[in-house]
């Protein structure tokens, strides 16, 4: 048996703009596997998550939605916690990178690197959408494929030939956000030295046991490939954490990502009084482990030691990764309805099953297991209905009936008791090396052969034969016993069933009782603990989903259209009253308004101020064509802008409009009784 220990686990954390599906359910569920093994063998372990809220697809998304991102990771990790719960998924804390916590350890971790000469700065090239005024990530600009042709691919892969770019070799490059052409703009950005800790990072994942060996030779190629300076920083308009000792730069989503994990570890110490330093500091003694997909491979293994490291804070001591989930055989679709969100699940489908599918196909390894419909279904009524639950529910009976619901006071069969006690050490190495499948399978044998044995005593003939009355309390007893056995290993699995079971039997299910059967022991009334998977749940799942796809085809057709005349622009960063205060604001009347006859936009205004009479060109001629009729018109004129010589005269200062340009553009009025002069505060 191992020493107690206590760990510290965590799974990935889910983008806050997208609803949890059966993908994001594989990790959770393994992880939460993980940690109820752990605690059911007596280690200590504090199990954390919560969702990742920062970067442009949150903000954008937030924008379409026409709430702030604020609102809007509000909505998603209720959402997301909920689904969890529905799942059986027991974190001790479900927090968000958008917290207080992880500003402060963000911060921290930066400053430490940039003490220690991790932190570089360059200005790079990048594009920019001018109409949203924004830097394009790549996955925000299409165009044509420089190699293929295929259009509208997106700025870092084309889907269609598989050719690897940069978004600045794209033909006829669009902006996703705006549609405009995206061009290119310089901006000071800030890197981290990943190159300086190649060594480091090398040897720690060839020779510290961290990752699986077939993970640690993929990484091996990207370090052959040499390791480049990380960028880490993000131009406004961004939601995220400003760099400390910058204005205007923030920090990489991936850069706030994993130190989510400790703020959401240090938001719980702070409920239960345990020492967050503890779990962070060089030499901790407390395991870190980390349940991470194969796809974020690199941000996980690299980055995040790398960051830790040059933070001068512990290392993880396991990353352990995953295959992707596949339905029958295939990727998830929306249109094939196989792309199934939790709730969906839920809805159909008890949380268990799909538990004890996903843990009976898991090992160690990262290849991607297949959810297979029908498979699944056969699985799960055969074993957990037909082989673990009807162990109970044929030998139940009769020790309720016949003998008041009491155990024989000795077995029938001692040694396939002794047997089920002694598979255990089977059963904890496989959950141990996360070989769920192994440990399964060890059950289930366990489970064919108490079966067999019950089958072949036959307790329904024994209960009509004379005087058997002793044997038929005992075989029924040993029935009660090796099920017992087998839900006291499935409970990591099974924890809603083995919590009824626990009811039932009477007593606390524990993997080191089992050595001990219960003799003369009271159990209770025997209720059914689990049903049949029926081929119309599944048929009425899929269905659900292929109306989820069109639910959001036409909500991303109403957004489209929304989009057509869209008013909602990202919020700008937040600036103080001081910073309000340096414009200002004049209560003008136009006097003299003509149209510029060689500008497509303009007007030519004179704008009394009171004091004086400026000059403005407008450009608010599509908007206003009669541009007589805005003589006498009050407005609000931007009064100390910097005078802006243009090719038709002086400009001098800007009046205040509101909409998205040409025809819909729309000037601001004043209340009567404001001077011409008065200032806005
Ligand atoms: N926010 C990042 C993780 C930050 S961790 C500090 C992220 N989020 S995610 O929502 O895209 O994915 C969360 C986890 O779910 C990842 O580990 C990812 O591999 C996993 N999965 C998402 N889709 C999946 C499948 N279809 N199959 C299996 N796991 C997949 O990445
Ligand atoms: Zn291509």
């Amino acid at each position: 048996m191992t020493k107690n220990k206590t760990l510290f686990v965590t799974n990935a954390l889910p983008y806050a703009n997208g609803p949890i599906h059966l993908g994001h359910m594989l990790e959770h569920i393994q992880s939460d596997i993980f940690v109820r093994f752990n605690r059911a063998i007596g280690n200590k372990v504090f199990y954390v998550c919560g969702d990742d809220c920062h970067g442009t697809p949150v903000m954008i998304k937030a924008g379409q939605m026409g709430i702030t991102p604020e609102q809007m990771i509000e909505i998603t990790s209720k959402d997301h916690a909920e689904d969890l719960k529905g799942f059986l998924v027991n974190y001790d804390n479900y927090y968000r990178t958008h917290s207080k916590e992880n500003h402060e350890i963000s911060s921290y971790m930066y400053e430490k690197a940039k003490d220690n000469g991790y932190i570089k700065t360059e200005t790079i090239s990048q594009l920019y959408d001018p109409e949203k005024n924004m830097f394009l990530p790549d996955r925000f600009v299409k165009g044509t494929c420089p190699k293929c042709g295929a259009k509208d691919q997106y700025g870092d892969n084309c889907e269609v030939c598989g050719a690897t770019y940069s978004p600045t070799e794209l033909k006829d490059a669009y902006s996703v956000v705006s549609g405009a052409k995206p061009v290119l703009k310089e901006s000071l950005h800030y890197f981290f030295d990943l190159p300086k800790a190649k060594d480091f990072l090398h040897d720690y994942i060839k020779n510290s046991g961290v990752i699986q060996t077939e993970m640690a030779n993929k990484l091996e190629e990207w370090f052959s490939q040499g390791l480049k300076p990380w960028d880490i920083s993000r131009d406004a308009p961004y939601f995220g954490f400003k760099i400390p000792g910058t204005d205007d730069k923030y920090f990489y989503v991936w850069m706030d990502a994993p130190m989510g994990y400790l703020a959401s570890l240090k938001n719980l110490c702070e409920k239960t009084g345990d020492n967050y330093e503890d779990f962070v500091k060089e030499g901790s003694e407390i395991e870190m482990d980390h349940f991470i997909g194969k796809d974020i491979l690199y941000f996980r293994s690299l980055f995040w030691p790398a960051t830790l490291k040059a933070a001068q804070m512990r290392l993880p001591s396991h990353i352990y990764v995953h295959g992707y989930v596949t339905v029958n055989g295939a990727k998830m679709s929306k249109s094939k309805g196989t792309f199934i969100k939790a709730k969906t699940f839920l809805k159909f489908l008890k949380p268990e099953t799909l538990r004890y599918y996903f843990a009976s196909k898991m090992n160690s390894s990262a290849v991607d297991i297949d959810l297979s419909l029908d498979d699944f279904m056969a699985k799960v009524n055969s074993d957990i209905v037909g082989k673990v639950v009807n162990l109970a529910s044929r030998t139940a009976g009769f020790i309720a009936k016949r003998f008041d619901g009491k155990l024989s006071s000795a077995p029938y069969n001692a040694e396939i008791l002794k047997k089920a006690a002694a598979i255990r050490e089977d059963v904890i190495k496989g959950y141990q090396s996360r070989n769920y499948a192994e440990a399964i399978r060890t059950i289930m044998a366990l489970a064919d052969e108490a079966n067999r044995y019950i089958d072949a005593e036959a307790p329904w003939v024994i209960a009509k034969q004379e005087g058997q009355d002793d044997k038929l309390q005992k075989v029924c007893s040993d029935g009660i016993n090796l099920f017992r056995a087998l839900i006291t290993y499935l409970q990591p699995v099974l924890p809603e069933v083995a919590a009824h079971a626990e009811e039932f039997l009477n007593t606390k299910l524990d993997f080191f009782a089992l050595d001990n059967p219960l003799v003369d022991h009271q159990i209770n009334k025997f209720k059914p603990l689990f049903n049949r998977i029926e081929k119309t749940q599944i048929d009425a799942m899929i269905e659900t989903s292929k109306e989820d796809l069109k639910q959001a085809q036409a909500q991303a057709k109403k957004a489209d259209e929304k989009k057509a005349d869209d008013r909602i622009e990202p919020l700008a960063p937040e600036i103080t009253i001081d910073d309000f205060a340096k414009i200002d604001l004049r209560v003008g009347t136009i006097v003299e308004a003509e149209e510029v006859k060689e500008a497509r936009k303009l007007l030519k205004l004179k704008v009394d101020i009171g004091f004086e009479t400026r000059q403005v060109f407008a450009g608010l001629k599509q908007a206003y064509p009669d541009a007589k009729s805005l003589i006498g018109r009050k407005v609000v004129l931007v009064a100390n802008l910097k005078p802006r010589q243009m090719k038709f005269g002086l400009s001098e200062g800007m009046v205040t409009a509101a909409g998205p340009g040409a025809t819909e553009v729309f000037l601001l009025s004043v209340d009567s009784g404001a001077q011409n002069g008065d200032r806005i505060h």
